[in-house]
């Protein structure tokens, strides 16, 4: 079996090469290494490539062809929310038709599998205690709009084409599996409250006025290695026959909220956190946690890893990395 991963230099990509080829995989990286780094792929080819270009949809139909891949796995595409809401159109252009450029691409090489990164950015701000497939999306920003457009993208393209695919809603990815893939981006929660602290600076709680038990917002945080392993889950489910769904949530139906999340890195780094209570960020939902109810039924996953696990790796590859 071969793997073209687009995207396979990134933070989530780049755990999924690792566990593809300790299966004894093939794998191709194409990476166009904006954010993605080229150490962070070994075992496998490295093909530097924009998906974005012009010419991408030959370029990508050759190195499928000429690599015999028979899936693909697509993570390239911005990801910042804010960043979304400032620049549009190059979220329309860059992950949308980077997209219909991957998908034309496989239809021309006749790759049937396809497994593409949504997220749960598609729901917008849910009105539900536990977030189900079935639930309507009503993306809130052109980011997660564009996650949305994809998963159409991908049922018009199964339909025209002799094609499989699978979108898979990730709810909030921190940790490292590895830590020489961890996400060096400072973005996220994690990673935020580890610089500040860093920084000799405290963190910062956005609202604690929120209708949640301690006033803070509650997120479904996943092990970045767990939400890795449901990508080959997901390939083994369009490798089988019984198809039923083509959208899965990816969560651990458990939620955290920020300040249980700064209370866990306190408690790994063993010591006290007292953070400061700022505003409220625009956009952000009071609770998103996941059901997994239908990706444990039809593709046997379920995460292993709790908050503790998830802050720990990540402290651990701050400190791999510095050290
Ligand atoms: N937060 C703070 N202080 C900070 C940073 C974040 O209190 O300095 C809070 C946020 O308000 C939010 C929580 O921490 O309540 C998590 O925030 P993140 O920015 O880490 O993540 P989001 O939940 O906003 O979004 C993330 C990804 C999106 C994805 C979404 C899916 O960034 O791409 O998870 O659940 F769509």
């Amino acid at each position: 079996m071969t793997t073209l991963v687009i995207g396979g230099a990134g933070y989530i990509g780049s755990h999924v090469v690792r566990l593809l080829l300790e299966r004894g995989e093939q794998v191709v990286v194409v990476d166009d290494l904006s954010t993605g780094y080229a150490e962070r792929v070994t075992g496998a080819d490295l093909v530097p490539l924009d998906v974005t270009a012009p010419d991408a949809v030959d370029k990508l139909a050759f190195h499928l062809t000429s690599s015999g891949a028979d899936s693909v796995i697509h993570f390239a595409a911005h990801k910042q929310v804010g960043e979304s809401v400032a620049k549009p159109e190059m979220y329309w252009h860059d992950n949308i038709g980077g997209l219909a450029h991957v998908l034309a691409a496989c239809a021309q090489a006749g790759v049937r599998d396809v497994v593409f990164s949504s997220s749960a950015a598609v729901y917008g701000v849910p009105d539900v205690d536990l977030v189900t497939e079935e639930l309507a999306p009503q993306p809130i920003n052109p980011y997660g709009a564009t996650k949305y457009v994809g998963e159409w993208m991908l049922a018009d393209a199964e339909r025209a084409h002799d094609m499989r695919t699978v979108a898979l809603r990730y709810f909030n990815v921190a940790g490292a599996g590895w830590p020489e893939l961890a996400d060096t981006q400072v973005m996220n929660l994690v990673p935020i409250i580890l610089d500040a602290l860093e920084q000799g600076r405290v963190p910062t709680v956005f609202g604690d006025d929120y209708d949640t038990p301690d006033g803070t917002c509650i997120r479904d945080y996943v092990h970045v290695l767990d939400l890795a392993h449901a990508h080959i889950a997901a390939l083994d489910y369009l490798r089988g026959e019984d198809r039923p769904h083509r959208v899965f949530n990816v969560g651990t139906g458990e939620g955290s909220s920020v300040l249980e999340v700064i209370d866990a890195v306190a408690r790994v780094k063993g010591i006290d956190i007292t953070p400061e209570i700022g505003p409220r960020r625009a956009g952000d939902p009071a609770r998103l946690i996941c059901s997994g109810d239908r990706i444990a039924q039809h593709l046997g996953w379920k995460s292993e890893h709790g908050l503790d696990d998830i802050v720990r790796s990540a402290v651990e590859a701050r400190a791999d990395r510095r050290g």
